[in-house]
């Protein structure tokens, strides 16, 4: 079946991933966009057009991150990849710990799932999987995909995830810098083993965790304590690892977004955020951007044009 002419539009949130000690297993999608509109056309190639963040410095050919995606998908589903127009508009800052890469993979893979409605059947299982080839993890991809609250693991038949739905009491907070960090050089921090009870204790906080998210923020502060990665990675953005010293002295459930170098405070209401933001602008010694999102609950969206 021919798919030239086919036009599907992608929304895909920004993530964040650990919240402090779920490493590479919890994530939280927000409400920050990238918006793409994909295209299938006669000739051959592709070619993308990029507006706002990344404008100028992501690649706009067949080596552009989505355009991989949307290739691993159609390659994986057994269909040949046709020529394709993409026309990308990001809000989500790259290289800051906010899943950037994650959110376009998933873009790329949604897309291509639009592009092939009605000639193969993809189920969110397989969406996952794929995601996570390209990604590595599934801590970011997961949220992307499906929105919420998300813990994803890992099994031999592949990436698994299960989706919650956040308390109305939690206020997210993001807050990022101007600087970046790559999430290669903050995996390399990472020592090969742990202290058991460095294990045990971030066992009962991402347990707990589940609680406070779902059920109970009051306890947010005292489960998003982490002794897996944040410790090792605070060299590598000192910034970051000070501001949040001084949110948690204060009271606020910092914690590094991802791999950093952004920060993501859990707070109890819009109120309490507000004053976060505030103490986080005046003492970081360098600019950071106070975001106050919402948990964004759908996910990766698409919308057939034609
Ligand atoms: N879990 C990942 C990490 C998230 O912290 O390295 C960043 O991609």
């Amino acid at each position: 079946m021919s798919l030239i002419g086919r036009t599907v539009r992608v929304r895909v949130p920004a993530t964040t991933a650990n919240l402090g000690p779920g490493f590479d297993t919890l994530g939280l999608a927000l409400s920050l966009y990238d918006e793409l509109e994909v295209s299938v056309r006669d000739a051959p190639g592709a070619c993308v057009a990029v507006h706002g963040v990344g404008a100028g410095e992501v690649p706009t050919d067949e080596s552009n991150l989505v355009v991989r995606a949307i290739a691993h998908t159609f390659r994986a589903l057994g269909q040949d990849l046709p020529g394709l127009d993409l026309i990308a508009h990001n809000s989500i800052p790259h290289g800051r710990g906010l899943g950037s890469s994650g959110t376009a993979i998933v873009s790329g893979i949604t897309a291509a799932r639009g592009l092939l409605d009605g000639v193969v059947d993809v189920d969110d299982n397989r969406l996952l999987a794929l995601a996570t080839e390209m990604e590595g993890h599934p801590d970011n991809v997961a949220p992307a995909l499906f929105g919420g609250l998300t813990i994803a693991w890992t099994t031999p038949e592949g990436p698994k995830h299960k989706k919650l739905m956040v308390h109305r009491g939690v206020s997210p907070l993001v807050l990022v810098p101007e600087f970046t960090l790559s999430t290669e050089l903050a995996r390399s921090l990472q020592p090969e083993s742990v202290p058991h009870e460095d294990a045990v204790f971030n066992v009962s906080r991402s347990a707990l965790l589940i609680a406070a998210l779902t059920q109970s923020p009051e306890l947010v502060f005292e489960s998003t304590e982490d002794r897996l990665h944040q410790t090792y990675r605070g060299s590598a953005m000192p910034q970051t690892r000070d501001l949040i010293a001084v949110l948690r002295d204060a009271g606020y459930a910092a914690v590094v977004s991802g791999a950093g170098p952004s920060i993501l405070v859990l707070c109890t209401s819009p109120a309490e955020r507000a004053v976060a933001a505030d103490l986080a602008v005046s003492s970081g010694e360098s600019p950071w951007r106070a975001l106050p999102l919402a948990v964004d609950v759908k996910g990766a969206t698409v919308e057939f044009v034609s």
